[in-house]
């Protein structure tokens, strides 16, 4: 995959708020191309293992919990220095510190219910598109 390109995912609180349409107008207007899309829900085994890196957390299970609540939308996006870029829009993991304007200070609720996933590397970007789409659903 090129690496231009990040991974995003719209949480379940997001999509049951119903800000798809306001969050992917919001990353399009940012200059990011969408090219994969998919609205779906994780299993519990699919959230365990995407977010195996946090499993020591404290926070581990409740998170696991709140992604299968619900269904998701999954999104790869491109656009040049996509991962960083694309990271400044979102805004910080807890929408209380998020800077006006960005997503998760607009559209999130608390650290864990924040609305949106942004890739931290051109890595594991590549890891996790591939984690929720074929190479056919890849534009
Ligand atoms: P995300 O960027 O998808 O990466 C890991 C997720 O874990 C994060 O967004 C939040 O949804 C959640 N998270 C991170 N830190 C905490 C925390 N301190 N308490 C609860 N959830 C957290």
């Amino acid at each position: 995959m090129k690496t231009n390109r990040t991974f995003t995912m719209i949480k379940p609180d997001a999509v049951e708020n119903g800000y798809i349409g306001a969050i992917l107008a919001k990353i399009n207007e940012a200059g990011f191309k969408i090219v994969a899309l998919k609205m779906t829900q994780m299993s519990k085994r699919d959230a365990q293992l995407f977010y195996a890196v946090h499993a020591q957390r404290p926070f581990f299970s409740s998170l696991v919990d709140f992604m299968v609540s619900g269904p998701i939308v999954a999104a790869i996006l491109e656009k040049e220095n996509a991962v960083e870029d694309f990271r400044k829009l979102i805004g910080a993991t807890n929408p209380a510190d998020a800077e006006d304007g960005t997503i998760r200070k607009l559209f999130a609720a608390s650290i864990q219910n924040n609305a949106i996933h942004g890739s931290d590397s051109d890595e594991n970007a590549m890891i996790e598109s591939y984690f929720h789409f074929a190479t056919r659903e890849m534009f």
